[in-house]
């Protein structure tokens, strides 16, 4: 059976909204919901096998408002053994201190609730100076997206990086072997 995937995203400006549109066709749309989290019910969150989480960083690696506003309540959702996947948008030449920082706290919430983190992304390619999205093996802990400066470079890393969360869930076992 067809697994189904949420893609949940915050948004000041749009962007991240667009790149949950294209994985959301990358992905076979048919299978895929994709939710705004401002004003989410809690509930969308369990309706998923496997989540995908968007989030910005803004203001010296702020999560984004609506976002921040569910990060309390994200506690008291049941991620335990849940596959989760980040993606962040930020702006690694004028926020280079911070970039995507908003994954690192979104990471640390959804590893709290016992869920699968998959999708680790490699830092080669960006130019920045720091950022608290880098997991332990050296790796952001979900896809980096640069709207700003690499937009040109957004569509292919979706694509990459949808072939490898496939992988990573049929090695799981969570999705079946095509
Ligand atoms: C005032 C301001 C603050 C920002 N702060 C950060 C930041 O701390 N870290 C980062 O990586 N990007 C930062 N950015 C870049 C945004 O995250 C980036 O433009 C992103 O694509 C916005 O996504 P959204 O349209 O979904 O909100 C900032 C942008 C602005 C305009």
């Amino acid at each position: 059976m067809e697994k189904n995937v949420g893609i949940i995203y915050g948004t000041e400006t749009g962007n991240t909204e667009h790149i949950a549109g294209l994985i959301k066709q990358e992905w076979g749309p048919e299978q895929v919901e994709v939710h705004n989290v401002a004003g989410m019910e809690l509930a969308i969150f369990e309706k998923f096998d496997i989540l995908i989480l968007g989030v910005p960083s803004w203001y010296d690696g702020q999560v984004q408002d609506d976002w921040d506003e569910m990060l309390e309540d994200l506690s008291s959702v049941d991620l335990k053994d849940r596959a989760v996947a980040l993606y962040g948008l930020g702006d690694q030449q004028d926020w280079g201190l911070y970039f995507i920082d908003a994954v690192g706290a979104l990471a640390d919430k959804v590893l709290e609730g016992g869920a699968k983190l998959i999708g680790e992304w490699p830092v080669e390619g960006y130019d920045f100076i720091e950022s608290q999205a880098i997991n332990k093996n050296g790796n952001f802990y979900g896809l980096a997206i640069d709207e700003d400066w690499q937009s040109e470079l957004s569509e292919g890393r979706v694509k990459k990086w949808v072939m490898q969360l496939k992988k990573e869930l049929q090695d799981l076992q969570i999705l079946e072997v095509a």
